[in-house]
This record gives C-alpha cells, sequence and structure tokens, in this order.
C-alpha cells in the first residue's frame, strides 16, 4: 500500500509542485485539498483550476485525488482526515497577500488561523504521528527586518549590520512591528502549528517562506513577484514598483526546492519546528536586478512606472539564513539558481495562452485592495 499524503492548497503554486514531487519521487497517493479559493481572493487571474487539472492529467492514474473542499469548513475537514487518515500532511492553503487581506480580514483570518487550526485538530484527532509541515510566511516578521541598519547599493539593498550577512535567523522577533493583517493571520496559525507540537508533541514544523516561486504560478500584482513580474514584461504591461526606488531585496526559492526540504523533514520529522525557507543570499535580487534577467531572458524591456509610497510593511531588505535547515537536513541545499527559475517562468507563461495581465492591473484601489495612493513617476526621471 502505498503512503498517504494529504495536500491543502494542491492548485496553488507550492502544492501543486508537493504533489507532483510526492507522487513522482516516493510514489505516495496523494490526496489535493482545493476550493479554487485563490479565484475568489484575486479574480479571474488568480484562477488555478488549470493546474488541478494538470496535476489530474499528468499523476499516474489513482494516485492524485481532488478532493473539493474549503480548510473553513470544519466538519468537512475533520471527516476529511478522518476517513483518509494521512501519512503525512502539507498544508499550503492560504489567502496569501498581505495587501488584500485589509479588504477581507474575516476571509483572511478565517482562512489563515481557524483553517489551520481545523487541520490539527483534525490531524490530532485522526492521525497525531502524521509529521505535518505548515507554509508559514517572513511576514511573521512583520517590518522589524527593516530596522537594521542598511546600505544602498547602485541597485540593491544590503544589511551593513555584519550580524545578518547570512540573512535572517529563526530567533529573529515576531513581536511588535507592523505584520499586516495578513502577517497577523499567519502569527496566529505559525504559533498554534508550534503549539501542536510543543503541547501534544505532535511533528509539525513552520516554514517561513521567503519568495516562494516557480512555472506553476498564478501571478498577480498583489501575489507572486517573479511569476507577475515576467507575465507583466512578455505581455508589455506596466509593472508598478511601490517605493524603495526598486531596490528592495526578496530571496527567491523555486517551489521544487521547497518540496525537496518538505520531504526531507517528513522523512525524519521533529517536533514544534521553525524553519527560515527561501532562497537565501545567494538567490536574492532587487526589483530592478530581475527586471535586468528577465529583460535578458526575453529580448523585451520592462515596462514600469514607480509609485513612491511603498506597501504597508513590506520589506526593504530580506533573505533567509539557511543555516539551521543545512545543518538539521544536510543532504537539502538551494539546486535550481535565481536565472535558472526565471527562464522556466518566461517558458511557462509562454506556453500558458489566453493569460493577460492587462485586465487585472489597473483596477486594484477600486476593487477594495489596500495599496498605497498612485504617483507614478518613471523610475529613470530619479536618476
Ligand atoms: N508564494 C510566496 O511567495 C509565498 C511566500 C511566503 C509564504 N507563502 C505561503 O506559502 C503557502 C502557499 O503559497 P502559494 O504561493 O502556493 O499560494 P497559492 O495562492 O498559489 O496557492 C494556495 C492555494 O490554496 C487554495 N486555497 C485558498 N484558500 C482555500 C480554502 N479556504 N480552502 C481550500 N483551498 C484554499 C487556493 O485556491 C490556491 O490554489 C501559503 O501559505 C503562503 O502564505 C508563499
Amino acid at each position: 500500500m502505498p503512503k498517504k499524503l494529504l495536500v491543502t492548497g494542491s492548485s496553488g503554486l507550492i502544492g501543486s509542485e508537493v504533489c507532483q514531487y510526492f507522487a513522482r519521487e516516493n510514489g505516495f497517493e496523494i490526496h489535493g485539498v482545493d476550493n479554487n479559493q485563490r479565484a475568489i481572493f484575486f479574480g479571474p487571474q488568480g484562477d488555478t483550476r488549470w493546474n488541478q487539472q494538470r496535476l489530474m492529467a499528468d499523476l499516474p492514474e489513482g494516485l492524485f485525488r481532488h478532493h473539493e473542499v474549503d480548510i473553513r469548513d470544519r466538519a468537512g475537514i475533520l471527516e476529511l482526515i478522518r476517513r483518509t487518515k494521512p501519512d503525512a500532511i502539507v498544508h499550503t492553503a492560504a489567502q496569501p497577500s498581505h495587501d488584500r487581506a485589509a479588504a477581507i480580514p474575516f476571509d483572511d483570518f478565517d482562512t489563515n488561523a481557524v483553517g489551520t487550526l481545523n487541520l490539527l485538530e483534525a490531524a490530532r484527532q485522526a492521525c497525531p504521528e502524521a509529521p505535518f509541515v505548515h507554509m508559514s510566511t517572513n511576514k511573521v516578521y512583520g517590518d522589524a527586518p527593516n530596522r537594521i541598519a542598511l546600505a544602498e547599493l547602485e541597485t540593491r539593498w544590503d544589511y551593513a549590520d555584519a550580524a545578518y550577512s547570512e540573512g535572517i535567523p529563526e530567533t529573529f522577533t515576531i513581536d511588535q512591528s507592523k505584520h499586516s493583517l495578513f502577517g497577523a493571520s499567519k502569527v496566529a496559525a505559525d504559533v498554534m502549528v508550534q503549539e501542536y507540537g510543543r503541547y501534544f508533541g505532535m511533528p509539525t514544523c513552520c516554514l517561513r517562506g521567503g519568495c516562494l516561486t516557480g512555472p506553476n504560478h498564478s501571478g498577480v500584482e498583489l501575489h507572486g513577484f517573479l511569476s507577475y513580474l515576467v507575465k507583466c514584461n512578455l505581455e508589455g504591461c506596466e509593472y508598478r514598483i511601490f517605493g524603495y526606488k526598486g531596490k528592495q531585496v526578496r530571496d527567491n526559492i523555486h517551489s521544487e526546492d521547497v518540496a525537496r526540504f518538505m520531504a526531507a523533514f517528513i522523512e525524519l520529522p521533529r517536533v514544534a519546528e521553525v524553519y527560515n525557507l527561501g532562497g537565501g543570499k545567494a538567490n536574492s535580487c532587487s526589483i530592478l536586478e530581475a527586471f535586468k534577467i528577465a529583460e535578458k531572458l526575453t529580448g523585451k524591456p520592462q515596462v514600469h512606472t514607480y509609485v513612491d509610497q511603498n506597501r504597508q510593511g513590506d520589506h526593504i531588505c530580506y533573505y533567509s539564513d539557511l543555516r539551521k535547515m543545512k545543518s538539521h537536513y544536510s543532504q537539502w541545499n538551494i539546486t535550481i539558481s535565481l536565472e535558472e527559475t526565471i527562464r522556466q517562468i518566461v517558458e511557462a507563461w509562454r506556453g500558458r495562452v489566453g493569460i493577460s495581465c492587462t485586465d487585472y492591473n489597473a483596477p486594484a484601489a477600486a476593487k477594495g485592495m489596500h495599496v498605497p495612493n498612485v504617483h507614478t513617476r518613471d523610475l529613470h526621471e530619479r536618476g
């Protein structure tokens, strides 16, 4: 009998990669849970049905089963996990955008915090031995990383404080900073996942993601940095930079390297662990640097404007310190470079016909999303 893996958010970027990885590499029977909520959060451009259909077509017969369940449906989740009794759970379903959360606080908290509690309690009742991997976020640190002394370089910000030369460690404070409502709902989930580990002894871990990316993201302006940037580049649509001179730094990790770490944890689980999971310094880039790579790969100029106000709570410079992950799981490392990742995203968007960024680019504020007032100015004017 193959082992069973239950994956929430299975039609999303990380969830779909996990489904593929565990079916292909480990022969797991996969139970995917997704209700295409991303299309409700972000409109048609966030629709993930195409990815669900891809999994159903690509994965071997009998190894993938889709469950159309909302993780907020407590009775539905308790029943599903009681019935399937998975050997491991990977939880990636979420409202993933900090800007979007301010317009939909109840949906955001019910999905991110209460949905996670539903899953944890269902697991405790039905399969407490099963490793429980939770996709958390670096937004649990709020904007506290912005207090670190920074150096302004030609195309990016970097830490001027040598204590952070390897990036942000897991011991960094999560307290007394601005998180956005999204960051706060993810803190609630993160702490609850740790608590089910510490209090009940369950093998849980929180992966505090940096920029998770890859060819299967349905990138939109409010979520999916590189995916959306490449989509704009290919379509010739205007990419809006929000503040920090476009030098804000994110560390980017390919979804397959995320899945590989989850597999390592599930094979040798620990209790109540927390890891910062991103591309690290080597796979970090600023928005301006990402433009350059995309332009090199597509041969097209990146059309952009500058909004002279940063997104609330946005990090100026963030890259993960990967040393704890590597010390606990020495066989794991980043295997896919930033440029190769962007190349794969370019290839993927070229293959997905009929998807355009134009109809979802401008009216974010009109849809009640929390984005700064637009006062655009071409970046080149800034010298
Ligand atoms: N992508 C990133 O850059 C990033 C960074 C840090 C952390 N994370 C975290 O990683 C996780 C996965 O992110 P992603 O980029 O794959 O997101 P995604 O939006 O691509 O995938 C999430 C999936 O969950 C589904 N979903 C949402 N609400 C649901 C609900 N109530 N019931 C059932 N399904 C639901 C969506 O339809 C979607 O298919 C999230 O927890 C996110 O907060 C992502």
